[in-house]
């Protein structure tokens, strides 16, 4: 569907020519591309600046029935991410007008400063996901996705990035498997059927999939996590996806927190803060989506994919504010807030992790608290880690990936915030600030001396309104990333 293609300009007959132009420096060496953009300045209303469009209908240079320019702004400013958010925007476009197809000009010449492999792989991204479609709730479907997207690259290029073609398509098909699912209303996303479509999924790849059951949670004694999922008529689950070549050296574990729909349990959550809560499984979402992906990418590490399962619902049977639990681990927890359910269920899926699989590094990913959304805004995520150079590690895939990631720290002394009087840890802090932070010492409780990093995707796992390849809902966080990171660790 995303193709690499080198054709003559002036013979090729296309729906529509998207072409990026630049505002102070030319970005192409290509004659005709040239012709066109000279005769799109000469308008007014069109220099090229960022947001700029202008279209032409039949123009004689070349055979498409539709050329639309777009302005990408000033060179300085032309990165991985502005092609990205251009090349999803340029899709994005033709899907609205209903087109099958589309030719997008990659920018070359001497002016680009960015590497040609980052440029035209972030444009691959972009052109992917933004050809994104989710309209499985509407009754009439009016968008369709694009059959054919075309890039035009020099006639070298077809194969020397083909297979960075195949990564690409795998690993943004991948986000897309995360943005659905998370996208997915509650309703149709119960913890048995969440489980059930991760289960069918990955049978379908070379993963080892196993599933704990609510009966054999109990028998297990997952006690943080079964108090959790007490008050909800769909039982919980624990899934584990293993990727296994032969000859792996090392094992990296990845937990997704799966909260299906976050009420807050007895701790009701108010209007206005319930509302978008079933994306708190976003995290579930992405490790799910990462394990089928890396299955197809086959990677040399071996990587488990862990999973809890639950919904938190308030009912006779839910857990209560002042509880006490056994974790897995056999630490005892007071429950002093049901709305801080997701540390719960992932000491657990940590604790189990540990013990089965004694990974060399364990990454855990939550939209796990509101104070980190306070503290970097919706479109950045904590980091959490004793270890500094996997922080670092981190943020330089997030960089590559846009995937923002921001390092807060880890200070001991916050610690006794979390003391219980009745059990050996509680839940929720006694301050009313640095709930990112305290929520992950929470977590560092559990993990012992294992490699351990947490990230909390509570801002960027989903949006409000769509942007340049991403549409209104899930993002899928985090595929991209780790698709990235595990080829560093
Ligand atoms: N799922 C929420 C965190 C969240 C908030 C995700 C906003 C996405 C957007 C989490 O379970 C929660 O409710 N956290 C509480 C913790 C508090 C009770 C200590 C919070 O952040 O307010
Ligand atoms: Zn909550
Ligand atoms: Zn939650």
């Amino acid at each position: 569907m995303l193709k690499l293609t080198s054709v003559d300009l002036k013979k090729v007959k296309t729906e529509i020519l998207i072409i990026p132009v630049c505002e102070d420096k030319t970005i192409h060496d290509n004659p005709t591309i040239s012709l066109l953009i000279k005769k799109a300045k000469q308008l007014k209303e069109f220099t090229g600046k960022k947001g700029d469009e202008v279209i032409f209908y039949d123009p004689g240079e070349v055979k498409a029935k539709r050329v639309i320019l777009i302005g990408l702004g000033k060179l300085e400013k032309i990165d991985p991410e502005a092609l990205r958010a251009f090349a999803g925007k340029a899709v994005k476009k033709c899907v609205k007008i209903n087109l099958p197809e589309v030719l997008i000009t990659f920018p070359r010449g001497k002016n680009i400063k960015i590497n040609v492999t980052s440029a035209i792989e972030a444009m691959m991204e972009g052109a992917f996901l933004g050809n994104h479609v989710f309209n499985k709730y509407k009754k009439e479907k009016k968008l369709k996705p694009l059959k054919r997207i075309n890039l035009l690259v020099k006639a070298d290029m077809v194969k020397k990035y083909g297979r960075l073609l195949t990564r690409v398509s795998t690993v943004c098909a991948g986000t897309i498997l995360a943005r659905e699912w998370v996208t997915t209303p509650s309703n149709d996303k119960k913890p048995e059927q969440f489980a059930k479509s991760i289960t069918t999924l990955a049978g379908k790849e070379k993963l080892k999939v196993s599933v704990l059951n609510e009966k054999e949670l109990k028998q297990k004694k997952f006690g943080a996590m079964l108090a959790v999922g007490a008050g909800s008529h769909s039982k919980s689950r624990m899934i584990v996806l293993e990727y296994s070549p032969k000859g792996a050296k090392k094992t990296i574990a990845l937990v997704g927190k799966g909260v299906t729909f976050d009420s807050g349990g007895i701790n009701l959550k108010p209007t206005g803060s319930l509302e978008d809560m079933k994306i708190d499984m976003s995290g579930a979402a992405a490790v799910a989506a990462t394990l089928i992906t890396v299955a197809k990418l086959k990677p040399k590490v071996k990587v488990v994919g862990v999973i809890p399962i639950v919904e938190n619902m308030p009912s006779g049977s839910a857990c209560r504010p002042g509880d006490v639990v056994k974790s897995y681990a056999g630490k005892t927890v007071e429950i002093g807030n049901t709305d801080a359910e997701g540390r719960l269920i992932l000491i657990d899926a940590l604790s189990f992790c540990i013990k089965k699989y004694k990974p060399h590094t364990i990454i855990d990913i939550a939209t796990l608290t509101g104070a980190c959304v306070i503290a970097l805004g919706e479109k950045i995520a904590g980091v959490l880690s004793f270890d500094d150079e996997l922080v670092k590690i981190i943020e330089l895939s997030g960089k590559k990936t846009h995937e923002r990631c921001w390092s807060l720290p880890m200070p001991d002394d916050y610690k006794e915030l979390l003391k219980s009087d009745l059990a050996d840890i509680k839940n929720i802090s006694s301050s009313r600030w640095g709930g990112a932070i305290t929520a992950a010492l929470f977590l560092s409780e559990f993990v012992g001396d294992t490699r351990w990093v947490h990230i909390d995707i509570a801002g960027p796992a989903y949006i409000k309104k769509g942007h340049g390849y991403c549409g209104a809902g899930g993002t899928g966080f985090g595929v991209r990333l780790f698709c990235d990171l595990l080829d560093k660790l």
